[in-house]
């Protein structure tokens, strides 16, 4: 058996829930046990589970069978150890973060491993400089995570999403309709825009592109022109009118606030006042986000999951598996805390869609 510095340590999953979780629990977990002979300590829900000491050692037979699930055998939670500075049962007791070091000190741990999202890395950076050794794996249906050219879950979202997007062809051209249909993504445009490619959107807007409901609604009008009688508009969750991008944080929080249902409603209202148009809304939700994950996440998330393994084994803490160029590789975690990755402005995929004709709203 090769040697290992690792001989103990912890996982977690952390945040929304992705598909290929389970594939890099399997990838970190079968070579950890199989190939060096490592402990695996599994914490349930996340980072609630290593702040309540909850944990299981995992067992080599919990892993057959998991990779072509959804969700995680682990469960995940949105808990932000950081955030609260009171004890967890009461003013005498540890605070999250020291229940944390408590626990990672008396299971022994050598290297506590972090499956998450810019959350879930960002508080893996932060366990890193209270002195535990962290190593983080990149996973969200969102795509924004800095440092990886790809997370584990966008292109089962991005199957999802395009999916509903071609299924709603058929019904917005027999209803000769506008059909707006709004995708996950968070604070970046990633899904919106590959699914918006992917299924020949006619309009999409993102968070990074602030949109003009006037160059909207000359677009739909202009196809409409052309001879086309339906029209599909692709938007992100996190996509904004130029009004609201001029606003500051708080009065767009409140703004957001008193909005009458989600942004896709709005667009969809605002093209009707605009244009006439009948619009239909449909907002995919956690579809994107549940189910089996496409083969892709799957060799992505085993690949990542393997390289945790073999960093542990090596030492190399304090990092996260990335992929870069189509290698992957570690990148130190304090370079990913506390960053988002939006698309940039000069983004190829920008150009191919306005290339082919598509809308992106300015
Ligand atoms: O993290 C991925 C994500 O799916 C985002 O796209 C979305 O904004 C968010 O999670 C919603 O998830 P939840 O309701 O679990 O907070």
């Amino acid at each position: 058996m090769p040697k290992s510095v690792t001989k103990t340590c912890g996982i977690l999953t952390s945040g929304g829930d992705a598909p290929g979780l389970n594939a890099a629990i399997r990838g970190v977990a079968r070579t950890a046990i199989d190939v060096y002979g490592m402990t695996v300590i599994g914490f349930e829900n996340g980072y609630r589970g290593l702040i309540d000491n909850r944990y299981r050692v995992l067992k080599p037979s919990e892993f057959s069978g998991i990779l072509a699930q959804g969700g995680t055998i682990l469960g995940t939670s949105r808990e932000k150890p950081f955030k609260d500075k009171i004890g967890i049962y009461g003013p005498e007791s540890p605070t999250p973060v020291e229940a944390i070091i408590q626990n990672y000190r008396a299971l022994d741990l050598d290297c506590l491993v972090v499956l998450g999202g810019n959350g879930t890395n960002t508080t893996g950076a932060r366990l890193a400089a209270e002195g535990l050794n962290v190593i983080g794996l990149p996973k969200t249906i969102d795509n924004d995570i800095v440092e990886t050219d790809v997370t584990f879950g966008f292109h089962t979202a991005l199957c999802v999403a395009t999916d509903a997007i071609d299924r709603l062809h058929s019904t917005a051209s027999s209803h000769n309709r506008v059909m707006v249909i709004e995708v996950m993504g968070h604070k970046a445009g990633w899904l919106g825009l590959y699914s918006g490619i992917a299924g020949g959107g006619d309009v999409i807007l993102l968070p990074e592109i602030p949109y003009d409901i006037h160059a909207i609604a000359r677009h739909l009008e202009e196809r409409g022109r052309s001879g086309k009688t339906f029209s599909i508009v692709v938007v992100a969750e996190g996509a904004r009118s130029l009004e609201e991008a001029a606003l500051d944080k708080k009065a767009f929080k409140k703004a957001r606030a008193e909005m009458s249902g989600s942004i896709g409603y709005r667009v969809a209202r605002e093209i009707e006042a605009e244009t006439g148009l009948e619009s239909r809304v449909t907002v995919l939700g956690y579809l994107q986000r549940g189910g089996t994950p496409v083969a892709f996440d799957r060799v992505l998330a085993s690949q990542f999951g393997t390289a945790a393994a073999n960093m542990l084994a090596t030492g190399e803490y304090g990092k996260m598996v990335a992929l870069r160029d189509n290698k992957v590789v570690g990148v130190p975690l304090d370079r990913v805390a506390n960053r988002i990755k939006t698309v940039p402005l000069d983004h190829r995929m920008l150009e191919t869609a306005r290339d082919v004709g598509t809308c992106l709203g300015d």
